[in-house]
């Protein structure tokens, strides 16, 4: 959460931290700031809300700056709290959360200095400024020595003006070199169209940046060689690309996302792992783990392994019985979840073979990981995940399908099929409104419909706010029933023939309790039953892989529903794209 760039170079800063800072919005968007070192003085433009917000603000000359949007932790949006954070001849922009933040700022204030905001971040720059004895490296590190919790951080130094000291611990960082300019970020995102050479700074380390130049140093302030990155700019890149919204182009890009899908044969120790192992912990949070319970359907059906899905926040704190030298899978779009690496970790600590399936191949994630699975979708923008999570299906699924002796063929056609979905989600448009006011909506199937219920619902509710819940349609009787009434909407999956009618007998139950029901299915003779208010027909596929086409109308669903109710759905209150805090 919350992002941070900085710009040496020979262009004015202020222009092109802007323009990276939009890129990152995605990681928060309460407020926005920068702060441009122009003739030895920091200048500082910050307000709460988008970064379009502080344009106007932020004309200032000079070409060093840093840059910030933050998604709020400690104090509320407003302007006081946005970064940069500023106290002496210092300005820090900050990701991540100090968490003896009081501690500290109460010696600051014994030694009568006073604070603007609320934040855990501006005792950084008071630290910053207590240790500067002339060495604007030496203060940083010994400022953040003091510190416990997580951070990214950029300082700027008035006595330096040609320079950002940057530091990372925790939180993500990368910097970009070319010709006379220097670039840094909290995702390759904000700075990736500019082609520079990528270097990720590892945990622990500092970087001095000029104009064209980086140099990193470790946590002992030792110079450092680094290996630049090794990624490939294929044109990709966080632009819409004419589209009204990412999250509209994401969706677009699902068959060119399965298409890329292939199964992995390459990594023969990774093979010989998911082929011997008996059994399988999948961890993740929100979208992923349900691309991951998904996969514990596949793994159990088809490789008759034993395959449990976690929350990871709830993973970390249940103890969990980890056997040795099996297989734990983190899924993490971003790679960068706090609570996804926390249970990664412990996992590994207690003896797995731990794999990563991220679709950020420098993320944190990876770098814990034994085996990197990469899911290649490109830059996701839209705070709620679409592609992604087909990703992640499409891999989690080859994995399956590759235990079980399958050769990938299931895969095959994925594209043109997902292609169609996309026309025919087209009808869910008209459900909208039935859906704009509702009290409450409900997402009911059973199997692997039930997962995709789960996801339907999440993705509804998140850019909606509609309240909203997934639920296995066989146990609505037992409790959730009790809340349908006269125009309740409910969408039922139906994609596996053998469950059909039982699912079918769910809505009946709620259809007489006067629910309006929705139906995303590939058989059309459910399609056809006269409760059933619209449906949407969709192609059919291996059963126990369906989630990867069916999760496409409902996707859609919650976008028309947003924009319906006058929601920016790539940018939803209360919410970021990479949750860096636990
Ligand atoms: C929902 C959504 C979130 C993420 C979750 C995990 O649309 O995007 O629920 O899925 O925060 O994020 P990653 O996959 O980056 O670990």
């Amino acid at each position: 959460m919350c992002g941070i760039v900085g710009y040496s170079g020979v262009r004015r800063a202020a222009p092109v931290l802007l323009e990276g800072l939009e890129k990152l919005e995605y990681r928060g968007y309460d407020s926005a700031g920068i702060a441009v070192c122009d003739g030895g003085v920091i200048r500082i433009a910050k307000k709460k809300g988008r970064v379009k917000e502080i344009a106007q603000a932020a004309d200032f000359n000079g070409s060093v700056g840093i840059g910030h949007t933050r998604w709020a932790t400690h104090g509320k949006p407003s302007e006081r709290n946005a970064h940069p954070h500023v106290y002496g001849k210092f300005a820090i922009v900050h990701n991540g959360i100090i968490e003896n933040a009081t501690e500290l700022k109460e010696e600051c204030l014994a030694r009568g200095e006073s604070f603007a905001s609320e934040t855990d971040s501006e005792v950084l720059v008071h630290l910053v400024a207590a240790c500067y004895r002339g060495n604007f490296l030496q203060a940083v590190s010994e400022g953040l020595r003091r510190c416990q919790g997580s951070y990214a951080v950029a300082v700027l130094c008035e006595d330096f003006p040609d320079e950002i000291v940057c530091a990372r611990g925790g939180s993500p960082l990368v910097v970009g070199v070319k010709e006379g300019e220097t670039f840094i970020a909290s995702d390759l995102a904000a700075i990736a169209s500019e082609r520079a050479e990528v270097y990720v700074a590892e945990e622990g380390e500092f970087v001095c940046v000029k104009a064209g130049s980086a140099v990193f140093y470790d946590r002992n302030l030792v110079v450092k060689q680094k290996e630049r990155l090794q990624y490939d700019y294929n044109g990709d890149s966080p632009e819409k690309m004419g589209f009204r919204h990412f999250m509209q182009k994401e969706m677009s890009e699902i068959p060119s996302v399965l298409k890329k899908s292939k199964l992995i044969l390459s990594n023969r120790e990774f093979y010989k792992v998911l082929c011997q192992t008996k059994y399988i912990d999948i961890i993740a949070c929100g979208t992923a783990y349900h691309s991951g319970l998904c996969a514990k359907y596949a793994f159990e059906s088809l490789c008759r392994v034993k395959t449990e899905a976690s929350i990871a926040s709830e993973y970390r704190y249940c103890n969990p019985i980890v056997g040795k030298k099996s297989l734990v899978i983190a899924v993490s779009q971003s790679g960068e979840t706090a609570d996804t690496l926390a249970a990664a970790a412990l996992a590994k600590e207690r003896g797995a073979y731990l794999a990563a399936v991220t679709n950020v191949p420098y993320s944190s994630l990876t770098r814990l990981a034994d085996y990197v699975l990469p899911t290649d979708a490109g830059f996701e923008v839209a705070v709620a995940a679409t592609k992604s999570f087909n990703a992640q299906l499409a891999l989690l699924y080859s994995l399956a399908d590759l235990r079980s002796g399958g050769g990938g063929e299931w895969l095959k056609g994925a594209d043109a099929l997902a292609e169609r979905v996309l026309e025919v989600s087209e009808g869910v448009r008209a459900w909208t409104p039935y859906f704009l006011n509702a009290k409450s909506v409900y997402f009911i199937g059973r199997g692997v419909d039930y997962c995709t219920a789960l996801e339907g619902s999440l993705k509804l509710k998140e850019i909606t706010y509609l309240p909203s819940e997934g639920y296995p349609a066989g146990e609505l009787k037992h409790g959730t029933l009790a809340l349908v009434d006269e125009g309740t909407p409910v969408v039922a999956i139906i994609t596996q023939k053998a469950l059909a009618e039982k699912t079918m007998n769910a809505v009946h139950e709620t259809r007489a309790r006067g629910a309006r029901v929705f139906l995303v299915t590939s058989l059309p003779e459910c399609a056809e039953h006269p409760e059933v208010t619209a449906s949407v027909v969709i192609p059919a596929c291996r059963e126990i892989f369906s989630p990867v086409l069916s999760m496409i109308p409902l996707q859609k669903l919650a976008y028309y529903v947003s924009i319906a109710r006058g929601i920016d759905p790539d940018k939803p209150r209360n919410l970021a794209k990479s949750v860096t805090v636990e």
